[in-house]
């Protein structure tokens, strides 16, 4: 089957989308599984490989517009100054390309911007359809359980599509029609743009309709034909915050699906959730309540989750994150993050090695085979492998107006509890002693011990805190120790 090229496609994304009650965000900019709604149908159409692409902007248009040349740099938008509707929507369109010099020719694919669940393979078929039947229009329809809101599909009795009526122009019998238009279309490029010049605004309200270029078409003779999606949910779109949420759950539910016929190991659908631009290799198990977002990649043999949220990270092969909140990390193969774990963007963790519980890494490299087990916070750092950093260590990275990077070598033991005060290099196979505050270069092999001398004032608590329970335990210990003829006090070094 050779599929038919379109010479367009046009994306309806101008509506105001009153109805999604947002004053700061165009309908079409919401997002589910990552992605806009233009996203989505952007990324449905683009295995057409039309030969231009046309999205329609009005409402928010320079935030569209924006986010268009960052999606799809390829694609230019076209501006509705007013929405008069889909049909003078689609207008605006093809006038925009004619007067760009394109001259009109072939299929146009008409898509609306709100219908993020469209499937490459239902515009393929729709297309298929279109040239095999030599169609003017093919529509892409729904049965719906519940088809209130949408364009209902009008039949003769021979099956032939006769029009398309909207909710509001609808009588009884019309509203029954449980088939719906999708807003989905497939024109012959020639006769759209003729037809479109022909809408009038004789409806309830006062707007072009796209739709009405199919009984245009019939009353003119000209062959229009339907394919029906299989599944329904394909076609929702997308008219307020509640369809916004079925619309990310039905995606969800597509992609885990996919995930897991493709090998991975998803222990809990219900609570797993990937966006669309995610890729996960096979034999990777996602556990429950695990969030995958943004461009992250988990690598073959990776265990994610339970309980981890990863944005933009790239888990290498073997790695595990437990209830870890990552983003922009790339955690090597066979490292161990978690649990309770903060990476940040630029955190840059080798093989075999370990993020532990309460750690927060930043815009750090950490080298093969090293360690960072407990309680400490990595900022702006470079450390070498096979280095250990103690518990509750912190790289003192800001002084209040500038961030600075430190430097840690290979097979360094970072005592717990040293301040690493940033900048300072310290080097190969150097020590520093627990609680120590590091403000100079270490030398290779050296020990730094930088902390205050240890004074013990003896009976202090007899005398400061008589009769408190601390005082009694200590003079319970006293007497103890004298009974075992330990000496009363000691030194210590
Ligand atoms: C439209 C169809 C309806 C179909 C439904 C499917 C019409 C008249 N109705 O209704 O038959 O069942 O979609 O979801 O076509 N837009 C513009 N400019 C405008 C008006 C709309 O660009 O002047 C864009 C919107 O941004 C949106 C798309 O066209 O992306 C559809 O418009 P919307 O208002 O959502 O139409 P519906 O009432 O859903
Ligand atoms: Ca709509």
């Amino acid at each position: 089957m050779s599929q038919p090229r379109p010479f367009a496609v046009v994306v309806l994304a101008a509506g105001e989308g009153t109805r999604m009650k947002s004053p700061t965000t165009p309908k079409v900019l919401h997002a589910v599984a990552g992605r806009s709604l233009l996203g989505h149908v952007l990324a449905a159409a683009a295995p057409l490989h039309a030969a231009h692409t046309v999205v329609v902007v009005g409402h928010g248009r320079d935030l569209v517009t924006t986010h268009l040349a960052a999606i799809a740099p390829a694609a230019r938008s076209v501006v509705q100054e007013q929405q008069h509707g889909t049909g003078h929507a689609a207008r605006v369109a093809l006038e925009a390309l004619a007067a760009a010099g394109v001259d009109l020719d072939g299929i146009v694919v008409v898509l609306p911007g709100d219908a993020p669940l469209l499937t490459s393979p239902a515009l393929a078929a729709m297309l298929e359809e279109h040239v095999a039947g030599g169609n003017a229009a093919t529509l892409l329809t729904a049965r719906l359980p519940d088809p209130t809101g949408y364009g209902r599909i009008v039949r003769d009795p021979t099956g032939a599509v006769r029009a398309i009526v909207e909710q509001r122009d609808a009588d009884e019998a019309t509203l029954a029609v449980r088939e719906v238009g999708t807003s989905v279309y497939a024109f012959d490029a020639v006769l759209l743009r003729e037809a479109l010049g022909r809408l009038t605004t004789d409806n309830a309200q006062g707007e072009e309709y796209l739709t009405d270029v199919v009984a245009l078409f019939v009353a003119d003779g000209r062959p229009v034909g339907a394919v029906t999606v299989a599944d329904h949910r394909d076609a929702a779109g997308v008219n307020d915050r509640a369809q916004l949420a079925s619309a990310g759950a039905a995606l969800r539910e597509r992609i885990v699906h996919a995930a897991m016929v493709a090998g991975v190991t998803v222990t809990d659908p219900s609570s797993t959730w990937i966006d669309a631009d995610v890729v996960i290799e096979t034999d990777a198990v996602i556990e429950p309540y695990t969030i995958l977002k943004g461009h992250t990649v988990v690598r073959a043999g990776a265990v994610v989750g339970p309980s981890s949220q990863l944005t933009d990270t790239i888990v290498e092969q073997g790695a595990s994150v437990l209830a870890s909140t990552t983003i922009g990390a790339h955690i090597g193969a066979g490292a161990e993050v978690g649990p309770y774990t903060y990476l940040r963007p630029g955190t840059v963790l080798g093989a075999d090695t370990k993020a532990g519980a309460y750690v927060e890494i930043k815009n750090s490299q950490v080298g093969d085979g090293s360690k960072v087990p407990h309680l400490s916070y990595v900022g702006d750092a470079t450390i070498g492998e096979r280095t250990n950093i103690g518990a509750a260590t912190v790289f003192v990275n800001y002084d209040g107006v500038h961030k600075h990077h430190s430097t840690v070598g290979s097979d360094v033991r970072i005592g717990s509890d040293s301040m690493i005060v940033a900048p300072v290099t310290i080097g190969d196979g150097a020590y520093t002693a627990a609680g120590s505050v590091i403000i100079e270069d270490v030398p290779a092999g050296a020990l730094a011990v930088a902390r205050g001398v240890q004074r013990n004032v003896l009976g202090w608590v007899a005398r400061k805190r008589p009769g408190s329970r601390s005082a009694q335990s200590a003079q319970a210990a006293t007497a103890q120790d004298n009974g075992s003829q330990r000496p009363e006090v000691r030194d210590q070094d």
